[in-house]
């Protein structure tokens, strides 16, 4: 009995290590804490890559300032604290991030908030290091693709860098795009046939993201263009072309073309039109 207890504490300890030691805990902007300066948490979210269990500590003034957390990005975007999700203001609040997608904090001080104490963070689900284990037939969350890996989502240096990335990979209904870059550079423009692709029109986009760090979802089967709105870039190769496969347990054969379609791709693109300059 005492042996078993005891055996119990052990594989529970084990379990509350394991996943105390992955989980992080950021302090929002380091040193200068939670206080208004502008584009500050812009360029400290940046380049962090928040998952779920970590966690984000505010340090301020509890007098002057609080922690408000809202829902939507335009409340983000013009301060407005009216409905929060949540309010934290003891001046050192611990907020764990439970779930992937955005989040988005303010300080109901509105002159501060206009004044840049603001920050949105994207938290993607946790990476565990050795990837899911083989039989992966159900997908229940779908899986997280950051687009063009470590090159992220900027001019390549060969043209056709995004279309070997997104060939190499297999995407299915649930998983999700994230696009990170500079946004002072480039966007997002989500368009919606092959030959808008093909000419990197950018005049009648479906969707526009512009944050720097973008989450798209792959929500059905078919395939989606994404593309950059400055045309030389796309031009230049920043464009991504995904086929989004339906969840099933199928195996790719049947999804990969046929020698005939292979053969009408090749035609494509030898006789296809090079854009002057
Ligand atoms: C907002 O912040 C400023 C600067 O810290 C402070 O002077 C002011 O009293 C704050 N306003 C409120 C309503 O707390």
């Amino acid at each position: 009995m005492a042996t078993t207890t005891r055996m119990f504490c052990f594989v529970l300890v084990m379990v509350l290590m394991g996943c105390c030691c992955s989980a992080k805990i950021y302090k929002v902007g380091d040193s200068k804490g939670w206080t208004a300066k502008h584009g500050t948490y812009y360029d400290w979210a940046k380049r962090k890559e928040f998952q779920v269990g970590d966690s984000l500590m505010f340090q301020y003034d509890g007098n002057v300032n609080d922690v408000t957390q809202v829902s939507s990005r335009l409340e983000y975007q013009f301060c407005n604290s009216l409905s929060p999700k949540a309010v934290y203001n003891t001046g050192h609040d611990v907020v764990t991030l439970t779930e992937p997608g955005y989040h988005f904090f303010i300080t109901s001080n509105h002159s501060q908030c206009v004044a840049g104490q603001k920050l949105v963070v994207l938290v993607v689900h946790d990476h565990p290091i050795p990837p899911p284990p083989p039989p992966r037939k159900i997908l229940p969350f779908g899986k997280d693709y950051k687009v063009g890996d470590s090159n992220e989502w900027r001019v390549p240096e060969e043209s056709d860098f995004y279309s070997k990335w997104s060939e190499e990979k297999q995407f299915h209904v649930g998983d999700n795009l994230l696009f990170y870059y500079n946004d002072q550079v480039d966007d997002v423009l989500e368009i919606n046939s092959d030959l808008e692709f093909k000419s990197c029109d950018t005049t009648s986009p479906v969707a526009v993201h512009n944050a720097g760090q973008d989450l798209v979802r792959l929500t059905k089967p078919g395939v989606r263009y994404f593309i950059t709105s400055k045309t030389s870039h796309c031009e230049a190769g920043l464009k991504l072309r995904v086929e989004v496969r339906p969840l099933s347990k199928t195996l790719p054969k049947k999804m990969q073309l046929s020698p005939f379609d292979r053969f009408i791709n090749w035609l494509h693109e030898s006789f296809r039109p090079h854009p002057h300059h």
